[in-house]
């Protein structure tokens, strides 16, 4: 007998999640530590997170917040931004392997000779990348401030943007600016089926089509609205219609109902039959993996000062340009 068939096991295991979440919220205050969430988190973590939000606005709360410890429900590269932005706070993440395709598609080697072979281009990277890329580039950028972040690089300026080839693609577009773009991709932004998609828009004439900039052009061609997580939600909330096809990872889905309760949200179907939709990388993160986190401090992320510091100039830059 499996536990799912026991007797009451449905009633146990729920006693024991609402135990982890009890405890969570206690160690949370006796730690003097904040939980920051990202939208890809599943529902009960970002019910009982301090901050949901999308890339930006968790770096700038990691930034400013006074708590001693930041434990960060999200991807490697968010907890690795938050330590660069706020060195006193200890920064733990509650499972190291929660990374992302998109950092690792950039390594740091490679990038720095590609760099090397055009010397005078100006260097634009997106957030989601490591902290030794970072230091490679002149200002980073998130998917809600990247259209921001290039009108303000002078025209006459050559651009380099990594590490998301359809992210700098898309960016290209709205602001005519030409740019070398490194080959990187998010394997669930990647991997939505289009014909899918066309089928659900005919089954579904009333629904709008809204998609984050890491889609294919191909599919952000057919987008009503492109924008960040929080870009979405806030579109959702304030359009007209009723019903939206939604083109990111599932995650979102829940702070739309929250915030546009009635409406109505179809996740884009990915290509097969499975899960890819969901960000298996955040998907690590879990309501014990973060009790565990609040009770050890650890795994706690940690960076040479030399590196920090290199990585925090265009981090830096970005929060002046955005502002
Ligand atoms: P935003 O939070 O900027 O929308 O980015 C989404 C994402 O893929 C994070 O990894
Ligand atoms: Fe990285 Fe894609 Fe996951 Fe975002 S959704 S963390 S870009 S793998």
């Amino acid at each position: 007998m499996s536990i799912g068939t026991v007797p009451g096991a449905r009633y146990i295991d729920r006693q024991m999640k609402d135990d982890t979440l009890e405890t969570i919220m206690r160690l949370k205050k006796e730690k003097n530590a904040i939980l920051l969430a990202h939208y890809y988190q599943e529902e009960e973590i970002q019910d009982i997170a301090d901050f949901v939000g999308d890339s930006l606005e968790l770096a700038r709360t990691a930034k400013t917040t006074h708590a001693g410890m930041i434990v960060f429900a999200g991807v490697h590269f968010m907890a690795e931004g938050a330590k660069i932005l706020n060195p006193s706070a200890r920064v733990v993440i509650p499972d190291l392997q929660a990374g992302c395709s998109l950092s690792d598609s950039c390594p740091p080697k490679a990038f720095e000779y590609f760099r090397r072979q055009h010397p005078d281009h100006f260097v634009v990277s997106y957030i989601n990348c490591s902290a030794a890329i970072k230091a490679q580039s002149d200002v980073i950028c998130t998917s809600s401030n990247a259209v921001k972040i290039v009108e303000r690089i002078p025209r006459d300026r050559k651009i380099i943007f990594a590490p998301d080839r359809n992210l700098g693609a898309y960016v290209a577009r709205q602001t005519r600016r030409e740019m070398l773009l490194w080959p990187g991709s998010c394997i669930v932004h990647e991997t939505f089926s289009e014909r899918k998609i066309a089928r659900l828009m005919l089954d579904h004439p009333d629904a709008e089509l809204i998609a984050h900039p890491e889609c294919e052009a191909s599919l952000l061609e057919k987008a009503k609205f492109t924008g960040s997580t929080s870009g979405l939600i806030k579109y959702v909330e304030s359009a007209k219609a009723r019903k939206f096809i939604v083109a990111t990872e599932e995650g979102v889905i829940h702070q739309m109902k929250k915030r546009a309760p009635g409406k109505e949200f179809i996740p884009a179907p990915p290509n097969h039959e499975c899960s890819c939709n969901e960000c298996a990388f955040m998907r690590l993160i879990t309501p014990e993996k973060i009790r565990a986190s609040l009770e050890t401090g650890e795994p706690e992320i940690t960076l040479t000062e030399d590196l920090r510091l290199r990585a925090l100039k265009p981090l830096e830059l970005m929060l002046e340009w955005s502002k």
